[in-house]
């Protein structure tokens, strides 16, 4: 799946325009300018996929990606969806703005059937924040599977790596329904990519 192209197929910017509840989606969440749709773009090997961008607030839907070639009619659904999404945390928008993009993140994420895991990115750099912490708890009321990636990894030392998954598995481990394994990415030198769509391909198989 990962080898075919990918398409964007639709921005949904409430809650009331999200697709009907069909193939097993995927989402991506994390605080802004984390590495979200640049991860998704390296994922498919399709770099200007998902828009990516320096200023935190790029992502302002849930930005609804899947392989091509699936017609969308009943019997030819694409097996599974990527889901793109703001972030939260910070943003270079209005308050407001950047509230209803919250509201909608966490809205979608405790009230999806079809979200068959999440995966919550988390900057080498910053670790984990007391948002993501937020995200980690809802995820956990909701009872929605989750996993933590690391991004960004060739900004730290190479040294410091397996340190920081350590750390980071210690904060989650007691976590119910946090998955235990704790992934290492760089989309910038394609660290960890095969892990990552090995991960997915099992998440949707179940
Ligand atoms: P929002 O949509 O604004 O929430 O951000 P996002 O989480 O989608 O982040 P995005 O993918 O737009 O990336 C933010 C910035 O980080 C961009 O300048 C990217 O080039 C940079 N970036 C993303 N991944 C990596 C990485 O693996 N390594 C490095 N060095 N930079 C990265
Ligand atoms: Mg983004």
């Amino acid at each position: 799946l990962f080898g075919r192209p990918w398409i964007f197929i639709r921005g949904v910017p409430a809650m009331k325009f999200l697709p009907p509840e069909g193939p097993p989606e995927i989402a991506f969440a994390g605080r802004s300018n984390v590495g979200k749709s640049s991860l998704i773009n390296a994922l498919v090997g399709h770099k200007g996929l998902a828009r990516t961008s320096n200023t935190p607030g790029r992502t302002q839907e849930l930005n609804y990606f899947v392989p091509d070639g699936f017609s969308g009619a009943e019997g030819d659904l694409p097996p599974m969806a990527l889901v793109d999404m703001p972030g939260y945390g910070y943003a270079q928008a209005p308050k407001e703005q950047v509230d209803a993009w919250t509201k909608l993140v966490f809205d979608y994420l405790r009230g999806r059937s079809t979200l068959k895991r999440v995966y919550v990115l988390i900057d080498s750099r910053h670790g984990i924040k007391k948002n993501d912490e937020e995200v980690f708890a809802l995820l956990d009321k909701a009872a929605v599977s989750y996993q933590i990636v690391l991004t960004k990894t060739d900004k730290i030392k190479d040294a410091g790596v397996p340190r920081l998954i350590e750390e980071t598995r210690l904060k989650i481990v007691k976590r119910p329904a946090a998955y235990p394994e704790v992934l290492a990415t760089s989309s910038e030198k394609s660290r960890g990519l095969e892990e990552l769509r090995g991960a997915i391909l099992t998440a949707i198989a179940r």
